[in-house]
């Protein structure tokens, strides 16, 4: 029977499990943060583009504010403690690279790493943004595409088995 109530009982039973990614983004002193993200979407074919809605208070979002850059990264399986972290952390505090023990190597579009443990990662511009209650969405053009053919996607929480 369809029934009106409040919206996170009426959200559970839609939105998990859930894909999710990090995005990587570049801190106004240079070094690079990480921040866990569920509300991501393909917006463009051609030009690719992607957005991400980023929380006012998340200091990805100061970064997204000095830097135009960030890598849209869709994980594996083995980075499901990089999320966690990821997810529970914020870079105004930690080196979440360091503490994640993060491997990497230098992007081609503004040098922002790419996760090497990660089944794709996506380098994107900001091109324009907009702001949504309390959040950003910042919509990034596709220059650089990465994929690992030796990884699978992560779900988060993970997907339940079939019987
Ligand atoms: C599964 C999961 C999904 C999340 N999705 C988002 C999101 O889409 N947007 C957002 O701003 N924060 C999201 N968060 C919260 C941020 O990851 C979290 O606040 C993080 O500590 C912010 O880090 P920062 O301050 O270094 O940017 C999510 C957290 C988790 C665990």
């Amino acid at each position: 029977m369809m029934q009106i109530c409040d919206l996170p009982t009426a959200y559970a039973g839609v939105h998990l499990p859930a894909k999710v990614a990090l995005a990587v983004t570049q801190k106004p002193d240079d070094q690079f943060n990480l921040i866990t993200i569920e509300w991501f979407m393909r917006t463009s074919i051609q030009p690719p583009m992607f957005a991400i809605s980023i929380g006012l208070s998340r200091y990805s979002h100061d970064c997204l504010e000095a830097n135009r850059f960030f890598n849209l990264v869709f994980p594996s399986p083995e980075m499901k403690a990089l999320l966690t972290l990821c997810g529970s952390t914020s870079g105004r505090d930690i080196d979440k690279f360091t503490a994640g023990d993060v491997k990497f190597i230098a992007g081609k579009l503004h040098k922002l790493p790419i996760l090497t443990d990660a089944l794709v990662n996506f380098e994107c511009e900001v091109v324009s943004q907009v702001r949504s209650g309390d959040h950003t969405i910042y919509i990034g053009q596709v220059h650089y595409s990465w994929h690992n053919s030796d990884k699978a996607l992560f779900f988060y929480p993970e997907k339940p088995k079939p019987e």
